[in-house]
Formats: C-alpha cells, structure tokens, sequence
C-alpha cells in the first residue's frame, strides 16, 4: 500500500511579522562562522530520546526555528531540556507519552523521526503527520515500508501514524528510493531491533552519517554509513552522551554562493570542505575563485561568472537544497544556465519572485532554463520556502536598489541570524517588524 501525505504550509501568525530589508550592490568580505547542520540535529534530537539511562549533551545545535520547535515536542513527552547556547542538555529518562500531537509536530517535517524513536525504544509510537517546506508531494510509503520489514503494525488514521509492534525483528530492507528521512527513521527503529537490519539503497548524506555516529556513541552498533549499505546490529538499550552536530552543508553552501555572487572575498569557517565538494566544483566552473583549507573555504569572485548545467541528486550529487540559492547566482550569471530539479517537483516556486527583479528563466516541468541578465532590481518578494527565502537574500544582495523580502519565517526556520551574518560581511540588510 502507498501512503501519500500532502505538507501543510504554516506560517507563525503568533507574533509581529518580520521583513529582510536589503539595499544590493555591496562585495562582500570577511569570514561568516557556519553554524550545526540542521537537518542532521532535527534527526539527533529525536534519536536521544532512545536513552532509557544518562542525559544527552548535545553541542553545536544550531539557534534556528525548527529546532525551537522540535525541542518542544520532545518537551511535550515528557522529556527534560536544557539549552544554553548551541548546547542542549536532554534527560529522556522522565519519557511517558507516546503520543506527540502538537502544533508543533505538524509545522515541521522532521518531526516524523518521533515515530522511528519511539517504535525502537518503546515498540510503540502515535505521531501527527509532519508539516515542512511546500516543494511537492513528500510520500513517506518508504519509512512504511521499512516499519513494517521489522514487524511493526503501521496505521493511518485522521492525520495521525501510529505504529505497533510485539517486537521488532532485524531484517534485510531495500528501499526503493534513496530517502534521507527513511533511512534515518528506519536506522533509528532497527537500533533496538533484535538481531541484524541491512539497509539497502541508503541515503548517503553527511547527516545521515552523523546520526549513526551519535546513536554507535549512544551504545548502538551501526556500520557502513555514508555508503549505500547500513549493517545495524541491535542492542538492548542506549545510553546518554556527549556529542557534537557537523557543520551545516547547506547553510555553507548558501554563503559560497553569496560571496561568489556579490564577488569580494569570504572564508566560510567551520566547514568540512568534502561535504562542500559539488557545490565548490561548480563555482570553479562559473569562474570563482575556490580555496579549501582543512575547516574553512575561502570563495572570491570578481563579476563575470559564466553559467553552468546543474541537476539535483541525492549526495555526493549537487543537493537540492542549494538550488534555489544557486538559481539566483545563475540569474546574473554569463549566457545560459539549466537546472535540473530531479529529487523535488515543486522546487521552482521562488523563480516567479526572481522574474519579479528582472530574472529571465523559463521552467519547464523540472528543469529552469536561465539566461543571465546584466542586473536584477530590487522588488518586493517573499520566500515561498526555506531555501527560496536564502535565494530571494541572495536576489537581493546582487539586486540594484532596495528589495524586500516577506515571509521570512520560512528563512528563521534553517538559518541562524542570517541578516547579522550577512551585515558582519559588510551587506546592507535589516530585519524590520510590521
Ligand atoms: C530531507 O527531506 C531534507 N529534510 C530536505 O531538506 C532535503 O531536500 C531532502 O532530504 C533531500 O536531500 C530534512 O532532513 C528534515 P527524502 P526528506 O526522503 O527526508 C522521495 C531543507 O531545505 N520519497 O530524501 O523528506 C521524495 O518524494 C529540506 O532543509 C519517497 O518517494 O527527503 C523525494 O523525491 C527541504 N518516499 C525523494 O524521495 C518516501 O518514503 C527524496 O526525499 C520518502 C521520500
């Protein structure tokens, strides 16, 4: 059976909204310090609701919207957490709800990583279905499937997954997509499964290594992450520890493509250079400058950078969720540009905004077709979703004159004060209230 959910697209209408501000034109340059990956900490936080003894302490938790946001669901369950700084402190020892049916949950998609957590821990789980970005459909019929492979009794029902199982029992799963989520959620259940899980057509992702590696610290026995084979053998429980998330592929990638935009000279620091490496290829084939060190990379760019061919794929391919930033880049970019969006069919929503700057771009079903223009100009735009919110930024960093980007709570959701980043790189942005 194929489930099939559909995103709901929530905004916070609980306080004053908030624009971006930004008059375009300035180089940027100086260093931007890339904060803990999102995706990986939306699946860590979660996954440390499994230990039955000892308190996680978890550094480099990046101060973003969804994160807030997960940390009170996890609150909700009757977790302890304690926050100072980028380091979070949860106790899942005082864990007795097992039914998560918040608001929360439904704003954010990560929150379905609840139902792999506690279907290992608990053989039990009732999870509202998750919200996020509206870039398409998102099935979750692969995290089923995988639920089901280790015995678990999985239902639907007014809005709400829940699963059930007497035991869970390793076994060998394929999945027929390459899913990030899937294969985390099922890594996460299998991790108390008895005996052995083998993973098959496993996402890849420098997150999903990064959540094995803080589960095998918690106790769990997980080998192969990072390729497309996951062995995890089952243990009887896991135990608290100290951990401390990667870098943000995504958010590093954003500030390469500004700095390359803008032209100037930026070191974006705290970054590992490998993850960076199909991002960091193509600005060296528009013409930037590139210099990796061992935790740091350094872009400079003078204006004239040349288009280039990009399609989406699963790592180590050009991730998704750079596109849309390195669509604007491309906007101004020399001759033709194509973008190939094969993982989300509904990735090109910003390029209507970016058409409202003087963007020429066609999009044809899932490919964009760009021909660079001399400028953009600023407009009034808003962020349709997380990555187009960086990419309406970017817009208007290059952009003559002042562009204004609304609904920038899409934005908040994934990057960490990204006005006071920027405005630290000699940009001329502002967050207004209204
Ligand atoms: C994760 O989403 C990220 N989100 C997304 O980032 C990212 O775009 C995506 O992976 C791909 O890299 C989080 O980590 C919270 P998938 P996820 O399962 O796990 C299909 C951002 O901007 N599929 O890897 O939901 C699906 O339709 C966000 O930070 C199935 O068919 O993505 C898609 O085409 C947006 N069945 C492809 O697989 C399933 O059961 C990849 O999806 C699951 C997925």
């Amino acid at each position: 059976m194929t489930y099939v959910l559909y995103i709901k697209n929530i905004v916070r209408m609980d306080k004053a909204m908030d624009k971006l501000v930004i008059k375009g034109g300035k180089e940027l340059f100086g260093s931007v310090d890339i904060g803990g990956a999102k995706n990986a900490a939306v699946a860590i936080l979660p996954a440390a609701i499994m230990a039955s003894k000892d308190i996680c302490v978890i550094e480099n938790i990046p101060q973003i919207e969804d994160i807030e946001c997960e940390e009170r669901i996890i609150e909700s369950l009757g977790c302890k957490i304690t926050r100072i700084k980028n380091s979070v402190t949860i106790d899942s020892t005082s864990l007795n709800n097992l039914n998560a049916n918040t608001e929360d949950v439904r704003k954010m998609r990560a929150s379905y990583y609840l139902i792999g957590a506690l279907l290992g821990r608990f053989k039990k789980a009732r999870v509202e279905l998750p919200g996020g970005c509206a870039i398409g459909v998102r099935p979750i019929d692969q995290h089923i499937k995988g639920f089901e492979a280790l015995g678990a009794k999985v239902t639907i029902e007014h809005g709400t997954i829940s699963v059930e199982a007497e035991n869970l029992i390793g076994t060998n799963i394929y999945f027929d997509v390459v899913s990030v989520g899937a294969t985390i959620n099922v890594m996460l259940a299998a991790t108390l499964a008895e005996g052995t899980t083998v993973l098959e057509n496993a996402a890849k992702e420098p997150h999903v290594v990064d959540v094995a590696n803080f589960l095998n610290t918690m106790g769990a026995n997980i080998k192969g992450a990072g390729t497309d084979v996951i062995k995890i053998v089952g243990v009887d429980q896991l135990s608290g520890c100290s951990y401390s998330v990667i870098p943000d592929q995504i958010e590093a990638g954003t500030y390469m493509i500004a700095a390359a935009a803008c032209g100037g000279d930026v070191t974006v620091n705290n970054v590992i250079p490998k993850h960076l490496e199909s991002i960091s290829a193509k600005l060296l084939e528009m013409g930037a400058e590139v210099i990796e060190n061992d935790d740091s990379i350094t872009v400079k760019s003078a204006k004239g950078l040349k288009g280039v061919n990009i399609k989406t794929l699963p790592y180590p391919g050009f991730p998704t969720d750079v596109q849309q930033p390195m669509s604007a880049l491309l906007c101004v970019a020399n001759g033709r540009s194509m973008i190939n969006e094969s993982i989300w069919e509904s990735r090109f929503k910003h390029i209507d905004e970016l058409k409202k700057m003087g963007a020429a771009v066609k999009v044809e079903g899932r490919v964009a077709i760009i021909d660079g223009v001399e400028r953009l100009t600023g407009a009034i735009v808003t962020a349709t979703d997380l990555r187009a919110g960086a990419a309406m930024v970017i817009a208007g960093l290059i952009a003559d004159g002042v562009t204004e980007v609304t609904n920038i709570e899409h934005i908040d959701r994934g990057y960490p004060h990204i006005e006071n980043k920027f405005k630290a790189l000699g940009a001329d942005i502002v967050r207004v209230s209204y």
